[in-house]
């Protein structure tokens, strides 16, 4: 089945395309053709959509027809676009790009790229030897048939007494591993969200997260988050729960991603309050809540403020550990941990058991490591932001407390063609639109600490000197686009 974007819903994504910096001496129909692969890079416009008529999109930017013929013959030629006389054009990608399972693609091997798309640590010194660790561990689960739908008990006794000494009594029948933070979501969403549910999020927000909402088809509510701390407006998120009453509420409390803001524990009470008086669930997603820095003190975890079940937690081994090892967890009632376990075996049945064996060691050795990275990203963050005062003073940053992202306020609506010149310069940037829904965020810019400080510092050389090409008219060319995470 092909799905179709109109004209004006193009038009509207397309935004500024004609007077975006960077594009002052280029013809309108190549500028057209590289805004529509600039939506295809960043993952706004997907694959295999067809796009609106010729004369349908001359209408809608109101622009003569022969601009939109010249812009989709450059795409033909460029490998974006398939078209078929009589039947239309469809998106599509040169054919050196692989389609990755998100919907978004990685670009082949690509050492010299420093990329800022990813935000997330390489593995701390300790995963080896717990590795090894886990395989001695190994024989003990052989004699069975290894399929544990709710995670091994160990790991849930694990994860189960974090919670406890962070002041969340918990037991091990509420906690459910999964394959990720990422899968967590996606189970719940499965669970608790039929297919076009209303779910209120906050804008910007992550973006898989809000592929995983998309996929569910679900209506989306947005609660803006300013720049500054505290970041959420305590009666414009109230009221807009009150309003929209959505079905499910996505929230990341802890060191939001991408603004790195911390909810305050009065908030905390409150939308949990107005969450159960509204019939609204709440998902609240911990990825950071080991990672804050400068001293910050934790408020209480979401979930403490909640007496009806209405809070479910997930988080995950992916930011304090490491990515790659694909463990996370739900935090639920007992009940709806049975009901995920139940739903899970028609996904995936259960967690690979080594895998959760190298978490059970790592968690054994959680507070050293998790200290180490505090230090890491501490002295990374003050890398990037004193790069960022130095080379960038223009942009406006609010220091994250917390996390392994902050999220710039741009001297411009430049995000998009920032990363698209940046990556001529080997830099790889998640821009503004892509932690939002409508296209906007064009001002805005995440960057991870979550790199080597030389790296940071020479990423943002990179960044400020493309980003003066912009004014002075340079023409960036569209390249590979990225997986961002
Ligand atoms: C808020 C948030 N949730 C979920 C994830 C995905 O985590 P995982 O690797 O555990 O699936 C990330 C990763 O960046 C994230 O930032």
């Amino acid at each position: 089945m092909t799905s179709q974007v109109r004209g004006a819903q193009l038009a509207r994504l397309l935004g500024q395309w004609h007077a975006l910096p960077g594009r002052r001496r280029s013809p309108d129909y190549a500028a057209l053709a590289g805004a529509v692969r600039g939506l295809l890079a960043d993952g706004r416009l997907p694959l295999g959509v067809r796009l609106p008529a010729e004369r349908e999109l001359a209408e809608a930017l109101k622009i003569s027809r022969t601009t939109v013929t010249a812009a989709y013959r450059e795409l033909r030629e460029s490998g974006h676009l398939a078209s078929r006389r009589g039947a239309g054009s469809w998106t599509m990608l040169p054919g050196t790009h692989r389609v990755a399972s998100t919907g978004l693609w990685t670009p082949l091997d690509d050492r010299d790229m420093i990329d800022l798309g990813v935000a997330a640590l390489a593995a701390p010194p300790e995963l080896l030897p717990a590795a090894r660790a886990a395989a001695e561990d190994l024989p003990r689960y052989l004699g069975g048939a290894g399929y544990h739908p709710t995670g091994i008990i160990e790991l849930r006794e694990a994860v189960a007494r974090a919670y406890t000494e962070r002041g969340l009594p918990t037991s091990p029948d509420q906690i459910m591993v999964t394959n990720g933070t990422q899968h967590a979501l996606d189970l719940v969403l499965r669970l608790s969200l039929a297919p076009g549910g209303n779910v209120l999020v906050e804008a910007p927000s992550y973006p898989n997260a809000l592929a995983a909402l998309a996929a569910r088809r679900a209506r989306i509510t947005t609660h803006g988050l300013a720049v500054e701390e505290p970041g959420w407006d305590a009666d414009l998120l109230l009221g807009s729960l009150r309003q929209a009453r959505p079905k499910l509420a996505y929230l990341i409390p802890d060191f939001q991603n991408p603004t790195g803001h911390l909810m305050p524990a009065s908030l905390r009470e409150r939308v949990v309050g107005t969450a159960h008086a509204v019939g609204t669930d709440l998902v609240v997603d911990e990825s950071f809540v080991d990672l804050p820095l400068d001293g910050t003190v934790l408020p209480p975890p979401t979930a403490s403020f909640d007496r009806h079940s209405r809070v479910v937690t997930i988080g995950g081994m992916s930011k304090p550990f490491w990515g790659g090892l694909r463990i996370g967890w739900v935090r639920a009632s007992a009940p709806q941990v049975q009901r995920l376990a139940a739903a899970r075996v028609g996904v995936d049945m259960a967690s690979p058991v080594l895998d959760q064996l190298v978490a059970v060691h790592l968690l054994a050795d959680a507070p050293a490591i998790v200290a180490a990275r505090r230090a890491q990203l501490t002295a990374q963050r003050d890398a990037l932001l004193a790069a960022l005062a130095q080379r960038l003073p223009e942009w406006r940053v609010t220091v994250p407390h917390g996390g392994v992202t902050l999220w710039a306020e741009l001297d411009g609506p430049i995000s998009s063609a920032l990363a698209r010149a940046s990556e001529e310069v080997g830099v790889r940037l998640a821009p503004g639109p892509r932690f939002g829904l409508d296209g906007t965020l064009e001002r805005f810019l995440r960057l991870p600490f979550t790199l080597p400080a030389g790296d940071l510092v020479e990423a943002v050389g990179r960044i400020a000197a493309v980003r003066y090409d912009l004014d002075r008219g340079g023409r960036p060319q569209w390249r590979e686009p990225a997986v961002i995470a």
